[in-house]
């Protein structure tokens, strides 16, 4: 019997869990007659600034457009600099972009592949006016460290929390350590959408107006432009199936590091270095990534085993094409550089059955074993 090839990600089986709620969820909208910016969108912006623990939160319609909007909404201009990393999802960079300000790079920590905030100081220029940290795989930056430095030199922090929804730092949630915060509803993401979807939370009045108002033409009121804005609206389906599925993130969450904790246990002694949560905060597990010096042959190994693997990501954002070159900080990039030569994802998700688990466990002890 040939066994069935579990997919690195399955948004799919995030659907089939919660279908009842959703399709019932979707009906309720489309009998309202309602579909843009109604009580479905009101109500998840309320219970999500609840979750997050944020005064504000403002949802828009993805998290690329979240980063871009938080970052005008804090006062960034085109030509002011935003110091970020390079091991990120290009969504990052391409958000600073998005609104004329120019990324500038600095390297991450090898532990929690966040930005290193001992080398922001040197990244700094008298154009710098933001530090963008990038939660990556799950794992909160160091933001107390972070928000000191920015305080210091007087920068605005914004968080890319689009793959930390529910992590935390002590007993904070990511997302309220900087002057704002973006998230992204994608479908594989912790709290994922059946489509696009992102919010930006903060504690600042004016900036959640800012966003509310940057996000809807530039509207006050209804038809008056007072500024330029764009359309970047979540829609009433994609907040009442987000609203159907924020209640259980918790559990999904812990779910997903109960899985993690397997995996680490079945490599460890090993040369594969599994996720590292570092002490004092909750990592939310978005992907499982080790890292290994033979990482073409492992993924090859687990595919043959029926195990889905993925590379997050292939290049760092300095390493594509489009990027080359052109960003400040690119030639100072050591520990980013050499994470992706060994990088590999591993299929982590709260859907994952315990049989699943503990194939992936088995093949990943015979890897082991083998080496
Ligand atoms: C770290 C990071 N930032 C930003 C984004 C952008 O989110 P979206 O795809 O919703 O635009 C993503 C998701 O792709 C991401 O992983």
């Amino acid at each position: 019997m040939s066994l069935r090839f579990i997919p690195v990600a399955s948004p799919l089986k995030q659907y089939q869990t919660h279908r009842p709620a959703i399709d019932e969820a979707i009906s309720r909208v489309l009998l309202s007659g309602r579909y843009i910016l109604g009580d479905e969108v009101a109500g998840f912006e309320r219970e999500l600034a609840r979750y997050l623990g944020a005064r504000h939160c403002v949802t828009v319609a993805n998290g690329t457009e979240a980063l871009g909007l938080a970052l005008q909404a804090c006062g960034i201009r085109a030509g002011d600099e935003v110091v970020t990393v390079s091991h990120t999802a290009v969504a990052t960079v391409a958000a600073i972009e998005l609104i004329g300000a120019v990324p500038v790079f600095v390297d991450i920590d090898p532990v929690s592949r966040c930005m290193d905030h001992a080398l922001i100081k040197r990244a700094l220029s008298p154009r710098t006016r933001a530090i963008l940290p990038v939660h990556i795989y799950g794992q909160p930056a160091a933001m107390e460290e972070i928000c000191a430095v920015a305080a210091r030199h007087d920068l605005r922090v914004v968080e890319d929390c689009a793959q930390a929804c529910g992590a935390m730092i002590a007993d904070r949630k990511a997302g309220t350590f900087g002057h704002a915060a973006a998230f992204s509803f994608y479908p594989t993401k912790n709290l994922g959408a059946i489509g696009d979807g992102g919010a930006v939370a903060t504690d600042d009045p004016a900036v959640s107006e800012r966003v509310r108002v940057l996000r809807e033409y530039g509207w006050k009121d209804r038809y008056i432009s007072s500024e330029q804005g764009m359309n970047s609206r979540l829609d009433e389906i994609q907040a009442a199936i987000l609203r159907v599925k924020l209640p259980f993130l918790d559990a999904e969450n812990a779910r997903r590091r109960a899985i993690a904790e397997q995996f680490s246990s079945a490599i460890k002694g090993n040369s594969l270095v599994p996720p590292r949560p570092m002490s004092g905060t909750v990592h939310v597990m978005h992907l499982y990534v080790v890292e290994s010096p033979e990482r073409d042959a492992l993924q090859a190994f687990l595919n043959e085993r029926g195990i889905g693997t993925a590379l997050h990501y292939p290049r760092a954002v300095h390493q594509q094409g489009a990027y080359v070159g052109r960003i400040r900080g690119s030639e100072d990039l050591p520990m980013t550089e050499r994470l992706y030569e060994t990088l590999i994802s591993l299929p982590l998700y709260p859907e994952l059955r315990d049989g699943e688990v503990k194939r992936i466990c088995t093949a990943l002890a015979d890897w082991c074993s083998s080496r």
